[in-house]
């Protein structure tokens, strides 16, 4: 079930939304080559620690962080380890939930570490596109769930991409996953709503620079790669549908 958002929940929403983008912005340029992915999680960790915010990614059915830190071959849910030293030429998604007075939002960054090879730009590059594809393609009139997946999809494969299926975007705002689903690939036997005023959705492209295959970690249950070892990228913004149509409240 859909649950539609009035205009006083979208404004706690954005509230929320507006403290992640701040967060994004003030953090992101201090993610550098040496930092292990705990001290990624760490930063994020202390800034809404520090402004008493709520981090609804920490103990989610058992997840151990404040945060998804997915570097290179990882795909998402990449767990924050001081084992793991971001190097040159890394690329690095940070996926992040925040809940500020019961309103929760969602947005991935992906950083480039140092001098990353052009194919791994290009990626980086063409993965926040798709994102601002399938957000354009939501704020059009009339568009449906699966407008989305096609413009995602569509700019991914034109440059020989993989599209992940397992993962997709999602309702959020009064919870951290709430319907509808939000794939970033097109399927006749997926449900394709009509995207309407009160809507507040997480849209995530996933896209993999080879294949669409992924395959989670089996000792840690959570870790999601890349079945070829190739690299992914991953963006992510929460938007809402108001009267004045389409915002990226995720954004400064
Ligand atoms: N932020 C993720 C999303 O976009 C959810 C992460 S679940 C976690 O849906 F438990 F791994 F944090
Ligand atoms: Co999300």
């Amino acid at each position: 079930m859909i649950v539609l958002k009035s205009d006083e929940q979208i404004d706690g929403i954005r509230t929320s939304c507006k403290l992640l983008a701040q967060m994004f912005e003030e953090i992101g340029p201090q993610i550098a080559e040496g930092m292990s992915t705990y001290d990624v999680d760490r930063l994020f960790h202390d800034w809404m620690k520090h402004r008493h915010l709520g981090m609804p990614c920490l103990g989610y059915m058992g997840y151990p962080a404040a945060t998804c830190v997915s570097v290179n071959n990882v795909v998402i849910h990449g767990i924050p380890s001081k084992h793991e030293i971001l190097k040159d030429g890394d690329i690095v998604s940070v996926d992040i939930c925040l809940e500020k007075d019961g309103y929760i939002s969602d947005s991935t960054h992906t950083y480039e570490i140092g001098k990353v090879s052009p194919e791994v730009h290009e990626l980086n590059v063409v993965t926040e596109k798709c994102l601002y594809m399938g957000i354009d393609a939501a704020s059009r009139p009339g568009a449906r769930i699966q407008d989305i997946a096609k413009a995602v999809s569509t700019l991914a494969q034109k440059h020989g991409y993989g599209v992940v299926r397992d993962y997709c975007g999602h309702g959020v705002g009064l919870e951290m996953h709430e319907d509808p689903e939000i794939p970033n690939y097109v399927s006749l036997m997926n449900p394709n709503p009509r995207i309407r005023k009160g809507m507040v959705m997480a849209i995530e492209p996933m896209i993999n620079m080879g294949t669409y295959k992924v395959d989670t970690d089996r000792k840690d249950g959570w870790t999601v790669r890349t079945l070829d070892g190739k690299p992914a990228c991953h963006w992510e913004h929460t938007v809402a549908i108001t009267d004045s149509g389409l915002e990226i409240l995720t954004q400064l």
